[in-house]
Order: C-alpha cells, then sequence, then structure tokens
C-alpha cells in the first residue's frame, strides 16, 4: 500500500515537508501500538547478543538521521527494529543549512541531503528523553535505544556526551557528516584520542565513520579505527552518506544515501575485518533495503545492520518486512537462529 499509493502523494511534496507530514503521523504513538500488536515477527530466533551483555530482539537498526530530535523514537522501536538511533543530537539549536537540502534519485532509491545538523539542541532533547524513560519498564520487549551525538568542537562534543548519557543504552559519536565541516578535526589522530580518552565513558560507545573510496580515504579511517580501538571504543558504524555534488542542493553538494552504497558497504566491512579482526562490533550501514542486504552485511562481517533511506521508499513496514523474510529463511534452512542463518547465507539461492 505504501508504495503504490502513499509514496507517490508523499512523493509530490519536496523531501522535508514530505517527512513532516509522514512525522505527524509517527508522532501518534497509538497507532504504531495497535500495529505492533498485530505484528508476528517478534520471534527470539532474530534476537543477537550486543554489547555491555544487551541483546537486542533483532540485528536490523534505525540509522540517525530521521529523529534528529527524539521525539518519536517508540513509534519507531514499534515498527520492529531491534534499535532506533535519535539524534545526531548536538549542544545548542542549530538551523543547519540553507534550503533545498534533501533531493530524491527516484529511479535509484537513494537521496542526496546537505541538512548540515538542524536540532533542537540537548537540552530540548534530554526533556523528552526524561519522559521516555518514566515508560520504560512497559517497553522492556521492544529494541533499544542509541544516541547519536556530535559537536563543533571539543568542549561542545564532551559536554554534549556527558549530559545525553544517562539517557540512552548506547552512544554513537558521528565524526563523519560531509555536511558540517567544523568535525573534520575530530577525523585527525590526535584531536580523536584526546577525545576519546576525556569522555567519562559509562556506555557503549560507537564512532560512526566516512565511507572511503581512494587508497589515501582508506588509510584516513583505518588510522581512526586503530586509535579509537587503542581508546576502548566498543564499535564503529560503518558507514555515512557518501560526499557528491548535486545542483538541485542550495549549497550545491552532499552525501548520498540509500540502494548505490551497498556494494561499498559490504566492501569496506571485508575490508576491515580483515585488517582489525573480531575484536569489536560493526554496524553496517549504507544501502540496506531488504532481507538479502541485510544478511550479505552480516556476513560480510558485521553485528547489526542500520537502514534510513529505504524507510523513506519502502514505508513503515520495511523493518517488519525484513524480520519476517529472516524468520521464513531460519525455517527454510533449518537453522536454529540468526546466527546459524548467516553461516547459510552463501548457500542461499542454492536452496
Ligand atoms: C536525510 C538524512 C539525514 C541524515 N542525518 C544523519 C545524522 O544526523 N547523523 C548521522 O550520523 N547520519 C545521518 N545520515 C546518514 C544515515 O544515518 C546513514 O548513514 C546513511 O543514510 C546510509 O544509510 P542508508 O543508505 O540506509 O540511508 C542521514 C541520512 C539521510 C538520508
Amino acid at each position: 500500500m505504501y508504495e503504490n499509493l502513499l509514496r507517490p502523494i508523499l512523493f509530490k511534496l519536496p523531501p522535508e515537508k514530505a517527512q513532516s507530514f509522514a512525522d505527524f503521523f509517527l508522532k501518534r504513538q497509538l497507532i504504531w501500538e495497535v500495529y505492533h500488536s498485530f505484528l508476528k515477527t517478534s520471534d527470539p530466533r532474530l534476537q543477537i547478543s550486543y554489547t555491555n551483555n544487551q541483546n537486542l530482539p533483532s540485528p536490523l537498526g534505525f540509522a540517525a538521521g530521521y529523529d534528529k530530535d527524539c521525539e518519536f523514537l517508540t513509534s519507531l522501536l514499534l515498527l520492529g527494529f531491534g534499535y532506533v538511533i535519535g539524534g545526531t543530537i548536538v549542544n545548542s539549536p542549530r538551523y543547519g543549512n540553507e534550503k533545498p537540502r534533501i533531493a530524491r534519485n527516484i529511479k535509484e532509491e537513494s537521496l542526496i541531503n546537505a541538512l548540515g545538523f538542524p536540532s533542537k539542541g540537548k537540552t530540548y532533547v534530554t526533556n523528552l528523553l526524561e519522559k521516555y524513560q518514566k515508560t520504560l519498564p512497559k517497553r522492556s520487549n521492544l529494541g533499544k535505544i542509541m544516541l547519536s551525538i556530535s559537536g563543533l568542537d571539543h568542549e561542545d562534543l564532551l559536554s554534549c556526551h556527558s549530559d545525553i548519557q544517562p539517557y540512552t543504552d548506547f552512544l554513537e559519536i558521528n565524526i563523519s557528516s560531509p555536511n558540517t565541516s567544523n568535525i573534520k578535526i575530530f577525523q585527525e589522530q590526535d584531536n580523536l584520542s584526546k577525545l576519546l580518552n576525556s569522555l567519562n565513558k559509562q556506555k557503549p560507545l560507537f564512532l560512526k565513520l566516512a565511507p572511503y573510496t581512494s587508497n589515501e580515504e582508506k588509510e584516513l579511517v583505518f588510522s581512526l579505527i586503530k586509535t579509537a580501538i587503542s581508546c576502548g571504543i566498543d564499535g564503529f558504524t560503518i558507514s555515512n552518506t557518501k560526499p557528491t555534488t548535486d545542483e538541485r542542493l542550495a549549497v550545491g553538494k552532499g552525501g548520498m544515501s540509500g540502494k548505490p552504497l551497498l556494494t561499498q558497504t559490504i566492501q569496506m566491512i571485508k575490508e576491515i575485518r580483515s585488517e582489525f579482526g573480531y575484536e569489536f562490533l560493526i554496524n553496517g550501514c549504507g544501502g540496506i533495503s531488504n532481507a538479502y542486504d541485510l544478511l550479505s552485511v552480516l556476513d560480510a562481517g558485521a553485528n547489526t545492520g542500520q537502514l534510513l533511506t529505504s524507510f523513506i521508499y519502502k514505508g513503515p513496514n520495511v523493518a517488519n518486512n525484513i524480520n519476517r523474510t529472516l524468520i521464513q529463511l531460519i525455517e527454510k534452512t533449518g537453522s536454529e537462529n540468526i546466527t546459524e542463518l548467516v553461516q547459510e547465507y552463501p548457500n542461499l539461492d542454492k536452496l
């Protein structure tokens, strides 16, 4: 229904207007409570063990950047995601870049965005999360919350980290958005190590890295991974949007997301595992739009896979569809659970 009926209507609107319209419904949590009560995909066979002895009900996460101010995280969890990332949150309210700042490439199911961290700021978000925490006992069967933070300098990020940390299960630091030039300071090894060593780390911490397309960029990403490992990081999100130019955007350039990224995401995960081994977690992100994409990312060495753009192209049922297909594949292959299914992945098309 979404792809044939709702999406054509939504896509008549400019992307940010379409999102505001969709958000209106996502803020109506009762709709999603009812939706969730009809889902048949909450299944222990999809559960994975993550960091800090926490389990996730599914290896599928909702990537950072959709619910920037954490206004409907529970609704997103009710859609069937194993975890949902709120943010990226920054210290003080920001408008971001001039509009238009999102463009669609419908045929290839991708987006180019140059949002530049619009945010209502951490105080707005922590007030909302305070209320969310009071409902936690009721939500024990849902996925977990991860919050994405960033900052324009060292002090900014430290302050955001310490204020946000109490409200989340996991944290992701975004040092890789192509649309906010200041955060590039954290892509220097010394600055990154200074930052990671000064954090008062009480919650598992992930670093979201940029994609690489040349040997030089790969060396930079590998050097940051090495630094972050030596500072005790729990894992990495591989990766963010891919820088590109686009004249439809007011600033003329942005980051590409969606289907075209999948091959690159898989390749990066394989190369990182081959270089650094398995001692940390990886969240694969970029181009996942169905269960087979997710399996290919897990097979490459990721522990979870995250999506964002396919939520916009495929609609609110995307997580439910992916979970349901995974369960069908578990049954078809005679696997015990998702971990065994991933081992079966290379033989799947022979079945
Ligand atoms: C509109 C939009 C906004 C985004 N905002 C953020 C953000 O605030 N923080 C972040 O870490 N990533 C952000 N991203 C990147 C996504 O989290 C993700 O890394 C990227 O879209 C690739 O995944 P996908 O192909 O499944 O969309 C954004 C992506 C899009 C499309």
